[in-house]
């Protein structure tokens, strides 16, 4: 049966006590329900050490990731080695880095190979092109080049993950047509091993999950704002397990 996962990305949305009220909820409804669905969190790294002691001694089925791969030393110091242990999932070149940090191909390269130093962290390799890219009609070429050459899970000793996220998508309310997303995301898989998982993100909201689960090729989710708010990010779990379970 098909699996979906539900990666939040919370950026910088929530403070300190919201992050944690978040995941306390989340992990005593997710212990409870068996559903055909994974959830990933991506909170603000100066969080993690107190969002874990709130799973602390309980089973979970949360994964818990870094928002970029420049936070891992950061919290590292902050949390125990148990607690370390916990972190499975780093993003990597997400359109923000590339912008505000002014971060290109290489310098996410570069992070990319620095995270096998970390035994077992997933990466989560965002690529997708800018509105004025679009219009020119290099969304393809762009993310061609955003992909290295050798990315493949076996590179890993876990899995890896890329996300197609549209910059002009992102926080907009914009979604591709899903026809534009399957050639996007049939041009990657025609470049990665098979067992890279394939992730949609920008604007992915209760509104508009259903109809983007129609693309077979969608293995998740990448979530920002939608994915903030309890009810919000709960509808959304709902929403894939009821197509799931349809389909
Ligand atoms: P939005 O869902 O708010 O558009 O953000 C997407 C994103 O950037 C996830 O990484």
């Amino acid at each position: 049966m098909r699996k979906i996962i539900i990666a939040a990305n919370w950026k910088k949305y929530l403070n300190e006590e919201e992050s944690v009220s978040l995941v306390y909820q989340l992990n005593d409804l997710l212990n409870l329900k068996n559903y055909n669905h994974q959830v990933m969190l991506f909170p603000d790294a100066n969080h993690i050490p107190s969002i874990l002691k709130v799973i602390e001694n309980k089973y979970s089925l949360l994964a818990f990731g870094v928002q970029d791969p420049s936070f891992i030393n950061k919290i590292s110091d902050l949390l125990s080695d148990t607690f370390y242990e916990e972190i499975s999932l780093s993003i990597v070149g997400h359109s923000d880095r590339r912008i505000n940090h002014k971060e290109n191909n290489d310098t996410t390269l570069k992070k990319l190979s620095e995270l096998k130093k970390y035994s077992g962290l997933c990466p989560v390799l965002c690529v997708g092109e800018t509105e004025a890219q679009k219009n020119d009609g290099f969304t393809l070429d762009v993310i061609k080049k955003q992909i290295p050459k050798n990315i493949n899970s076996s590179k890993y000793s876990n899995e890896c993950i890329i996300a197609y996220e549209p910059v002009w998508s992102i926080g907009t309310g914009k979604v591709p047509k899903n026809k534009e997303i399957e050639t996007v995301l049939n041009s990657i898989k025609s470049l990665v091993d098979e067992n890279v998982k394939l992730f949609y993100g920008g604007s992915v909201d209760l509104n508009n999950v259903e109809k983007l689960l129609e693309i077979n090729l969608i293995d998740g989710f990448l979530i920002g704002g939608a994915s903030t708010n309890f009810e919000s990010l709960l509808g959304i779990i709902k929403k894939v397990d009821k197509f799931l379970k349809k389909n």
